[in-house]
This record gives C-alpha cells, sequence and structure tokens, in this order.
C-alpha cells in the first residue's frame, strides 16, 4: 500500500509492558471465573491444585509466548509464519481466530457488570434470592444486554485505535494500580463481615481427600483457569511482547505477571467468599451467571451493600475493559502489520464484527455457552498445544537462546524451561483438549439440542 514505513510502536517504559500484561492477565477470570470455579471444584482442593498448575504450566507456558513475540516482532499470524516452516506456519491463525470469539461474549459478560455497577447506584440490588435471579435473566440477555456490549465495545475501539503508547499504555497505567488498590480495600472490608472466619475456613484449608476423590474434574479445571487467567492460549503475550523492542529479562517480567495476577485471584476469594457466606449462600452453588446473582442478593442483604456492590462490579468492568483491549489487540496488530491498515480504521472495523458476533451471546445464554465452552476448551487449547509443541520440540535451541538475551547464560535453567515445555505443558494441554473435546459434545448433544427443539 503505502511506500512509506512506519516504525513499529513500542512500549514508553517497562512498567507500561508489565501493568498491559498484568491488565490482560487480571481479568473477568479472576474476580468472576475463579471464586464460582473454587465454589464448584471444592474449596480450598482446587486451589491448591491452581496454584501448582501456574507454577508448573502457566509460567512456562507464558515465556513461550514472550520469547516469541520479542523474537520476531510481529503479530502472531506474521510471528509463526517467520518461526514455523510447512503446515506450521498457519497455527497464528488460529489464535486470531481465539481472540476474535473470545471478544465477542467477553464483552457481553463486561456489559452485565457495567450494568450491575449502575444498578447498585441507581436501584440497589435485591436481596430475595428468586427475585435477583429473575433480574439477572431479565439483564443478561436481550437488549439492555446487546446495548450494554455495544458500548463496552466501544470503549475498547477506542483505547486500541488510539495506539500503543497513548491507548493502551496509558489506559492500563490507570487501571492496573485502581483494581489493584480497590480489590485490596474490599478485600479489608470482607474481613469485617461476619461470615469472614467461616469462609476463610473453608477457602484457606484444603481437604486433600477431596483431590484425591474428584481429581478428574479438578485437575482439567485447574489447568484451564490457568491458561485462561494468564492469557495464554491466544497470542495476546506474543503480541504484547512484540512490542518490546529491547532485551530484557524476560523471566522477571513472567514472574512479576504471574505474581499480580495470582495475588488478585487469590485476595478476590477472600472479598466473594466472606460475602457470600455472611448473606448464607453455599458457595458450590453458583455457576457462570449464579455468582452475579448470589452476590447481588448478598450485596441486598448488606448494609449500604449498594454502595459496596457497585464498587465491585465497577472494579470488575475495569478489570474486563483492561483484559478486552489485549484480545482485540491481537487481532488489530495482524491487520495493521501484514495488510497497512490505518490503526483506527482497523480498530473500528475489526471492532464492529466482534461486535456482530457476540450479538447471539446477547441474545440467549445458551448461545453465549456455545461461543465460550468451544473458543475457552477447544481453540484456546489448541493454539497453546501447537505454539508449545514447536517451541519446546522443534525451536528448543533457538528458544533458550532468545530467553537468555537480557538475561545471561541461562545454564541448567533454559534445559528446565524447555523440559517443562515439551513434558508437562504439552501433556496437560492434550488431556485438557480430549476432555474439552468431550465436553462440548455433551453440550451440543445435550443442552443445545434442547435449545434448538424448543
Ligand atoms: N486473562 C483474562 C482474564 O482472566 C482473560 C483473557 C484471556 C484476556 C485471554 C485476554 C486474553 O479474565
Amino acid at each position: 500500500m503505502s511506500s512509506v514505513e512506519i516504525p513499529r510502536e513500542t512500549w514508553a517504559t517497562r512498567i507500561g509492558f508489565i501493568f498491559a500484561a498484568v491488565g490482560s492477565a487480571v481479568g473477568l477470570g479472576n474476580i468472576w471465573r475463579f471464586p464460582f470455579q473454587v465454589g464448584q471444584e471444592g474449596g480450598a482442593a482446587f486451589l491448591v491444585m491452581y496454584l501448582l498448575f501456574i507454577l508448573a504450566v502457566g509460567f512456562p507456558a507464558m515465556l513461550v509466548e514472550f520469547v516469541v513475540g520479542r523474537y520476531t516482532e510481529r503479530n502472531p499470524v506474521g510471528a509463526l509464519r517467520e518461526i514455523g516452516s510447512g503446515a506450521w506456519r498457519y497455527v497464528g491463525w488460529i489464535f486470531i481466530a481465539t481472540g476474535f470469539v473470545i471478544l465477542s461474549y467477553y464483552s457481553v459478560v463486561a456489559g452485565w457488570t457495567i450494568r450491575y455497577t449502575v444498578l447498585g447506584l441507581q436501584d440497589g440490588y435485591l436481596a430475595d434470592a428468586a427475585e435477583a435471579e429473575a433480574q439477572f435473566v431479565t439483564l443478561a440477555s436481550g437488549l439492555d444486554a446487546i446495548v450494554l456490549h455495544a458500548l463496552f465495545m466501544a470503549a475498547v475501539i477506542l483505547i486500541v485505535g488510539a495506539g500503543i503508547k497513548r491507548g493502551i499504555e496509558l489506559a492500563v497505567t490507570v487501571m492496573v494500580p485502581a483494581i489493584i488498590v480497590i480489590v485490596v480495600g474490599l478485600a479489608v472490608y470482607a474481613a469485617t463481615l461476619e461470615g469472614a472466619g467461616d469462609a476463610y475456613a473453608y477457602y484457606l484449608s484444603p481437604d486433600l481427600g477431596v483431590i484425591a476423590a474428584n481429581w478428574t474434574s479438578i485437575l482439567p479445571a485447574a489447568a484451564g483457569q490457568a491458561f485462561f487467567t494468564l492469557s495464554l492460549g491466544m497470542g495476546v503475550m506474543i503480541t504484547y511482547a512484540s512490542y518490546l523492542g529491547e532485551d530484557r529479562n524476560l523471566a522477571e517480567d513472567g514472574a512479576i505477571v504471574i505474581g499480580f495476577d495470582t495475588a488478585i485471584a487469590f485476595v478476590t476469594g477472600l472479598i466473594v467468599f466472606p460475602i457470600l457466606f455472611t448473606a448464607g449462600v453455599d458457595p458450590a452453588d453458583p455457576g457462570a451467571g449464579a455468582i452475579f446473582v448470589s452476590l447481588a442478593a448478598a450485596f441486598g442483604d448488606l448494609t449500604l451493600g449498594w454502595l459496596v456492590g457497585a464498587v465491585f462490579f465497577g472494579t470488575v468492568a475495569i478489570a474486563a475493559l483492561s483484559s478486552a483491549i489485549s484480545l482485540m489487540e491481537v487481532v488489530v496488530s495482524y491487520v495493521v502489520d501484514e495488510h497497512a491498515v490505518d490503526r483506527r480504521v482497523a480498530a473500528l472495523a475489526i471492532g464492529g464484527g466482534i461486535f456482530v458476533l457476540g450479538i447471539p451471546s446477547a441474545y440467549d445464554l445458551v448461545l453465549l455457552d456455545l461461543f465460550d465452552l468451544f473458543a475457552d476448551q477447544i481453540l484456546l487449547v489448541l493454539g497453546g498445544l501447537l505454539l508449545a509443541i514447536l517451541v519446546g520440540w522443534i525451536l528448543s535451541d533457538l528458544a533458550v537462546e532468545e530467553l537468555s538475551l537480557g538475561i545471561g547464560d541461562l545454564g541448567g535453567y533454559g534445559t528446565a524451561w524447555i523440559w517443562a515445555v515439551r513434558i508437562p505443558v504439552v501433556l496437560v494441554l492434550i488431556v485438557a483438549l480430549v476432555l474439552g473435546v468431550l465436553d462440548y459434545l455433551e453440550f451440543l448433544t445435550g443442552p443445545f439440542a434442547e435449545w434448538l427443539a424448543d
């Protein structure tokens, strides 16, 4: 197109990159998905497995994406075309597709959080569980949900359209510190609640017998959660690392990002469980949508619950925004790099497309599940798996050399990292993929078939 080469943007500061990666990692996965997974999978036992997977699988997998991004300085499609040969060259496309699909319904859920923020400020929350449930059903799908989905996507388009430094970096520099401060503040508040003692006992004293009895469901859930919460398997960390422009210690950056993400998820448990216990809600009950219902009902029960609830849901909305921009950047970086389209035009067109794809999810919760399960349990795992095989088994020398830039001689750590990628990461992802496909088939022949028949 144009003959003038526009230099590729880079982050302005080291902390800017770290904030952006933390902003991507900390999102609905931490504040919405994590607590209900803990509840569904047996409380503290799940927490222990989750922490284990973060270290053994999440950390090495994040370094894989960092290394690929910094080495190629390209979007995921361009990156894989550069390092892969044969069919490997097309793996980047999976990342683009995953980002596109995930953002389409992620934005719908983010829209709910905006709605619930406003709800607290305007009318307060309903304490009666049945009424709260009926309210959720009205708010979560239909015109309301579509409008809020549009609003949220508009914010994403504005930020991503403004560029790396002036858009994403600026936005996360404000949002990430705000999230940290508010989450800690809410945890301090939750500690004063009557149910706090019981909640801590539930959340913090693992019963290893629970793991032994339920490992077939705890293991894949913990592995999936570790991947999702760290924004892995979608090319986000490839894309963000591609804007580094200098050789820094990626292992240290990765450890910082993972530390923050894990801390925020952990502290969220210290908020959510005391609230649920105080309101007398069994934490094993709420599922994906139900956590909105039970939390809202709990806020309806507490003194000043409308205010605490609005702050809570508002924080979730901000965290969702700082993650959504990273998903959108994966797709936008591809169009900007490969087709030399103006960034603002690309953001608008892609954001518009994602909005349209999300309309079914905003229309019916079953369709949201249809997209969510497919993207989260199949596409994301598949992308992560193929990348781990390519980097761990085929390009390991190159990967170790790239990681050592900015660190120095890795010694045995380089080998340890590669073997962590070769065996634990690959193995966990294969198991997760098989289970994910089975689970999806079950969904297609069960709830989805029933929905179609109606
Ligand atoms: N890590 C984000 C969260 O925890 C989700 C996400 C996944 C965001 C992938 C971007 C990319 O909510």
